[in-house]
């Protein structure tokens, strides 16, 4: 009696594991294993694990089957417009001469449009799952100077620069860390019209950089999504203003890459601090 009582204890979930996973084979579909036993035994344990585990998988597909669909999406966009006005220059475009002037511009702006969001989409896709590959020593202080200096004259706009250390040495990818900056000055500079300021700073084991801007802000509720991708609070006019709303997905990606952390602050309509800490060299 007791043999078979352990025999069907065990057998069961088994048979069960075994023809859900042949089921997932064959069906090529993510499935869980119903499991009926509330005994903590091993094979409890496993078909929990494996459980655990198909949820993972199907978070990971769904998310890339969003992404997938969301790309489509931007890109679909432009592509509309350019044909739409290729359609008006094919009708009307050689006699008349601004409808030309002006659906020649448009196509030229959405052709721009779609070149930097496939580059984007790229450098995304480049970035998920990859080391940083270009490991040296980099010194936040200077590299952030020199951005700091290239966006006032660039954008004709005061940013400050606050730093406690003449250098910050960490270890990185110094593109990789540049381009995480652009993605900040650069938001913050859209989404602001006041100062901007920059903190540096450091400790025994961390370097700090905090970009603070006095802008519109970003609603709360809205603050623990804006780093995924294509996500941007007010979607109408993010496109006019050019955004894709990939920078900060693009600036997490790195910043992880990295062994660094991100952190978001913001009230609407009083500013934004974004923080990004990151291990020092030692
Ligand atoms: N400094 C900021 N101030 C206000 N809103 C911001 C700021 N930075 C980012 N956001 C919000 O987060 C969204 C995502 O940012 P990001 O990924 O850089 O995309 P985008 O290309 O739209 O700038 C933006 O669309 C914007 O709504
Ligand atoms: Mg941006």
């Amino acid at each position: 009696m007791v043999i078979s009582y352990h025999y069907e204890a065990y057998c069961i979930p088994i048979v069960s594991m075994i023809s859900t996973m042949e089921d997932i084979e064959q069906s090529g579909t993510l499935k869980k294993i119903g499991i009926q036993t509330e005994t903590k035994d091993e094979v409890y344990k496993m078909a929990a694990t494996f459980n655990r585990m198909v949820s993972k998988l199907k978070e990971n597909s769904d998310k890339q089957r969003q992404f997938i669909s969301d790309a489509s999406h931007e890109l679909k966009t432009p592509v509309t417009v350019i044909s739409s006005f290729i359609t008006i220059l094919r009708r009307h475009g050689t006699q008349d001469e601004t409808i030309a002037k002006e659906a020649i511009e448009a196509i030229y702006l959405e052709t721009n449009r779609m070149k930097n969001l496939t580059k984007t989409l790229l450098s995304l896709a480049e970035l998920e799952g990859s080391e940083p590959v270009d490991i040296k020593s980099v010194d936040l202080v200077s590299l952030s100077t020199a951005l700091v200096t290239q966006f006032m004259q660039v954008y004709d706009r005061p940013i400050i620069l606050h730093e406690n250390s003449h250098s910050i040495f960490i270890k990185g990818d110094e593109l990789k860390l540049k381009q995480v900056l652009i993605i900040f000055l650069d938001n913050a500079i859209k989404y602001s019209t006041d100062v901007i300021e920059v903190f540096l700073e450091s400790d025994q084991h961390k370097g700090i950089l905090r970009i603070k801007d006095y802008g519109i802000g970003i609603p709360e509720e809205e603050q623990s999504h804006v780093f995924e991708r294509f996500y941007r609070v007010d979607k109408a006019r993010k496109r006019d203003s050019g955004g894709s709303g990939l920078g900060l997905a693009i600036a997490k990606n790195i910043v992880n890459l990295h062994k660094g952390e991100i952190d978001i602050q913001s009230k609407e309509h009083a500013g934004t601090e974004i923080k990004v800490t990151f291990p020092l060299t030692n």
